[in-house]
């Protein structure tokens, strides 16, 4: 069974530079699952979905749901189709770990239906690995979505603002006011955390403060021109403070490049 872990937090706090480092820090295969519809995980793991001819989870979703799915699934039942069409398209397999690319929630209309297919499809997916890391998008409404009904650990990455802390307590609220079950919240001071603000993070009634990710300017040259962080020195201080994070959560790293 994988380890789930969700990263979450305001937005342009570093969620998805911490999901991308988490990648290149954890040992073991990892199913990816990038939820935000600005959909930049892929680009900050140097992967090109348009190239490779990846489509979105929206996307295939979209084309079963208008009937352009293909004539040899068209007598499949929608939950095989769904299974069919997210193994086949919309997985990227790479060295360590595969990503899957969530995209725009997909056109009007209740999709009851195929939202929980696509829950229950992505449990069993994640299950052939040894960890699912979910980069969400801003906000709290993904946990609403519900695309994972339960996670192990959830990384929330905070900003130096009273509203930051305040976001994930709202996450401990909202998650037990409708089931959604975590086993650890944790706040990460992000980068923009200066060491006298730092000195005033503790523990909180629901989440445990584990340190802060270090400003690194690699890492937004890397992201400036392209380059995948998974490029960047084991040493760089965002990799390094990212290991130290997950270390204290409790997780074993590497500090070697995916092979
Ligand atoms: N440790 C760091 N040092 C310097 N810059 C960083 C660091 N971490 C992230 N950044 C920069 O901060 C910006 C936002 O990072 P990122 O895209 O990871 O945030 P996000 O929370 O995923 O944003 P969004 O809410 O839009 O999804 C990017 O320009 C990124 O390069
Ligand atoms: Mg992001």
């Amino acid at each position: 069974m994988a380890t789930r872990i969700i990263v979450t937090g305001r937005g342009g706090t570093g969620k998805s530079t911490f999901s991308a480092l988490c990648v290149g820090a954890l040992e073991g295969p990892k199913l990816v699952i990038d939820a935000d519809p600005d959909q930049c995980l892929s680009t900050l793991l140097g992967i090109d979905l348009q190239t490779e001819g990846i489509k979105t989870v929206s996307e295939a979703m979209h084309e079963i749901q208008t009937g352009n799915a293909g004539q040899s699934m068209e007598s499949m039942p929608l939950p095989e189709k769904i299974e069919y069409l997210l193994q086949l398209s919309c997985l990227h397999e790479g060295p360590g770990f595969d990503l899957l690319t969530l995209g725009v929630k997909w056109t009007r209309g209740c999709y009851c239906a195929p939202n929980n297919t696509l829950r229950s499809l992505i449990s069993e997916l994640s299950s052939n690995y040894d960890f699912a890391v979910f980069d969400s998008p801003a906000g709290l409404e993904h946990i609403n979505r519900r695309v994972v009904s339960r996670a192990d650990d959830v990384f929330a990455i905070t900003d130096p603002s009273a509203k930051g802390l305040r976001n994930t307590r709202r996450f401990a609220e909202i998650a037990n006011g409708i089931d959604f079950s975590y086993k650890n919240l944790y706040i990460v001071a992000n980068y923009r955390f200066s060491a006298e603000l730092t000195e005033s993070l503790t523990d909180t009634e629901h989440a445990r403060y584990l340190g802060k990710i270090e400003p690194d300017s690699q890492v937004e040259s890397f992201d400036w021109s392209g380059r995948s962080l998974l490029d960047l020195p084991q040493q760089s201080p965002a990799c390094q403070s990212v290991r130290k994070v997950l270390e204290k959560a409790g997780y074993k790293t590497i500090d070697r490049k995916l092979t």
